[in-house]
């Protein structure tokens, strides 16, 4: 037996959403709507997929280390310096990155119970203790947090849209917590969803940056850039915080496709203005729809809904969608034993889903 830290021997691997093709193998279904992983269902940008498969004729190439040209192209639309922005394969990527260069042994995170589960194994992942204060209805309780920041708290992460509930603070809120944190305690404000976001009171994260310098702010390419499948995502924090990431991340930690498809996703305004319109229409109809078959849906400002169908345990509702052929994510795993996280798909995905359940919920 190959000895392994015990922090890494008491890891739980990250359960992602079931692949299509698993499951047309497994239940022999097919035209499968995969409603799990929170993509874009209108797919890829067309520029992106283009300039991407330009690059591939250049792979025996190592990419850019420095993703010169993405950095610029995001440092022009975002109103920041290429200084202030380092790249990831997957934001993911950056959350770890950010444990391993600034957590110490002894130090802690801090989170909320019940948001996104990586910011636990990321720091579990490097032996790192993260804390988690508790959330009040599903949505994040700022002074909660506060009042758990200690002379460990080294990094604090924040999903705002909130993955897998879909609720957010408020820039008040965030203001608020903001004054309560030390100047050298690290804010990562994960906004990952953040495209889909119509609240008006939604905070302007880069504008706060200028006030808290310790704020930082994660995005990605994986939502409504529709490029999941490449890998692609952005930290925005002060040139400091960048230039000690770099030291720390891998060489080529984005790849040369990932990079060129990054800067024209950037430039397709048309694409992003229908993925935003596609989920403005969905969110309701969705919501709605649920509602009216006895589900409790939370408020969303992404992609995706949480709903809890009482009575109806979550494995066995996610097993029989399965055979009908729609993937959700089942939320036992977030302490939801009858809740499921559904991605808003194409109206015709939806009607599917929503007809699936009005047939599974009367038997
Ligand atoms: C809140 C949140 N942050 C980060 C990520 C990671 O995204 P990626 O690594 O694809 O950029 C996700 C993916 O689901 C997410 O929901």
């Amino acid at each position: 037996m190959l000895p392994v830290p015990p922090y890494v021997a008491a890891l739980q691997p990250y359960v992602p959403g079931k692949p299509i093709e698993e499951v047309e193998r497994e239940y022999g279904v097919s035209n499968v709507a995969k409603l799990a992983s929170n993509e874009n269902a209108l797919g890829p940008s067309p520029r992106a997929v283009a300039a991407a498969r330009e690059a591939c004729a250049k792979v025996h190439l190592y990419p850019d280390g420095s993703a010169f040209a993405l950095r610029g192209a995001l440092a022009r639309k975002l109103g920041v310096t290429p200084e202030e922005l380092a790249v990831g394969n997957g934001s993911n990527e950056l959350l770890e990155l950010v444990v391993r260069t600034f957590v110490a042994e002894g130090e802690e995170t801090l989170t909320a119970e019940g948001s996104f589960v990586v910011y636990r194994l990321a720091s579990q992942a490097h032996g790192r203790r993260c804390v988690e204060a508790p959330m009040r209805e599903r949505r994040y309780d700022l002074r909660a947090l506060a009042e758990r920041l200690s002379r460990r708290t080294r990094v604090v992460f924040l999903a705002n849209p909130d993955n897998p509930n879909g609720t957010y603070f408020s820039e008040a809120e965030l203001r608020a917590f903001l004054e309560a944190v030390p100047r050298d305690v690290l804010v990562v404000l994960d906004e990952a969803y953040v495209e889909f976001v119509d609240a008006k009171d939604f905070p302007d994260a880069l504008a706060l940056r200028r006030r808290f310098p310790q704020l930082a702010v994660s995005r990605t390419f994986s939502k409504i850039y529709g490029l999941a499948g490449l890998r692609l995502g952005y930290l925005v924090a002060s040139p400091e915080v960048v230039a000690f990431l770099d030291r720390v991340r891998a060489p080529f930690n984005t790849s040369l496709p990932a990079q060129a498809a990054g800067v024209a996703a950037l430039e397709d305004e048309e694409h992003l203005a229908r993925s935003r319109a596609l989920v403005a229409s969905e969110r309701p109809f969705l919501s709605a729809g649920l509602r009216a078959l006895g589900a409790t849906v939370w408020p969303s400002q992404t992609n995706f809904v949480l709903a809890d169908f009482p009575g109806r345990p979550g494995g066995a509702l996610f097993e029989a969608l399965l055979r009908e052929g729609v993937v959700v994510r089942p939320m036992g795993g977030y302490g939801m034993p009858t809740g499921q996280r559904i991605t808003l798909g194409l109206r015709a995905e939806n009607e599917k889903l929503l007809g699936a359940l009005k047939k599974l919920l009367r038997a």
